[in-house]
């Protein structure tokens, strides 16, 4: 595995994408301007960036020190309103990723589903309709390591929502969860289109992190400049 180490001043910073899964969260910080690296327990032959395959929060623990910024997706599954209906049980990865993330000391956002938004620390809200797209799709965001997030202005919800996993009709708004219907009006409307349902079922819009990773990078260079 990677050893990875302090590089010299002007290079690339260097984020950590844990629980990277195809790469939603992944992408938007690689086009705010960051070298990406992602971390997931499968393979993802469609990430379409470097990528390790290992458990997410020993990576942290061994290497997330190295990296300049570290966002951490842990699976939601846990949370989600149909699992809790279906009885399934999943590993709750949330206090132990956070757990992981802050003995790094680096600066750091942990994602998830409203169903989990209870358990994060004072968490900000991101939706689709701040960035102009045709899908809402909220998405809570903890920060660490001397991070602050702010979201842009939520607008009103004025489109009609179709309902979960349903055909979406002309003009409506989907949700992209389960085994929805409409791949490629999906791609389209996410901005993914290199991922397949299973990848976009599970993905973070980039635009939300596109947004996220330009605020990260003004404030570590901030830093910097001040240290
Ligand atoms: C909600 S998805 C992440 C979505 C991603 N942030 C995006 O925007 O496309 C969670 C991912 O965590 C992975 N995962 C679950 N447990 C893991 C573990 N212990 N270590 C690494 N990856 C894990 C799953 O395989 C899945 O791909």
């Amino acid at each position: 595995m990677t050893q990875y180490t302090d590089i010299p001043r002007g290079r690339t910073l260097r984020l950590l994408d844990a629980f990277c899964c195809q790469g939603g969260a992944g992408m938007g910080y690689h086009r705010s301007g960051f070298d990406v690296t992602g971390v997931d327990k499968d393979a993802q032959p469609r990430y379409p960036l470097g990528f390790h395959q290992s458990d997410a929060i020993d990576f942290i623990r061994a290497f997330g020190a190295g990296f300049d910024f570290i966002h951490a997706s842990p699976p939601c599954q846990h949370d989600t309103d149909c699992q809790r209906i279906q009885g399934n049980t999943h590993p709750d990865l949330i206090g132990p990723t956070r757990e992981a993330l802050n003995a790094t000391g680096r600066p750091c956002v942990m994602e998830n589903v409203r169903g989990a938004a209870y358990k994060l620390h004072r968490p900000v809200m991101l939706c689709g309709a701040m960035f102009g797209l045709e899908t809402y799709r909220h998405r809570y965001f903890e920060t660490g390591g001397g991070f602050t997030l702010t979201a842009p202005e939520h607008p009103a919800h004025l489109a009609s929502q179709a309902k979960m996993g349903r055909p979406i009709p002309e003009g409506w708004y989907g949700q992209f969860v389960g085994n929805f219907s409409g791949v490629d009006l999906a791609r389209r409307v996410m901005g993914v289109p290199w991922m397949n349902r299973d990848g976009i079922r599970e993905a973070i819009p980039p635009a939300y992190t596109q947004h996220i990773g330009s605020q990260a990078l003004a404030q570590i260079s901030t830093l910097a400049v001040a240290a």
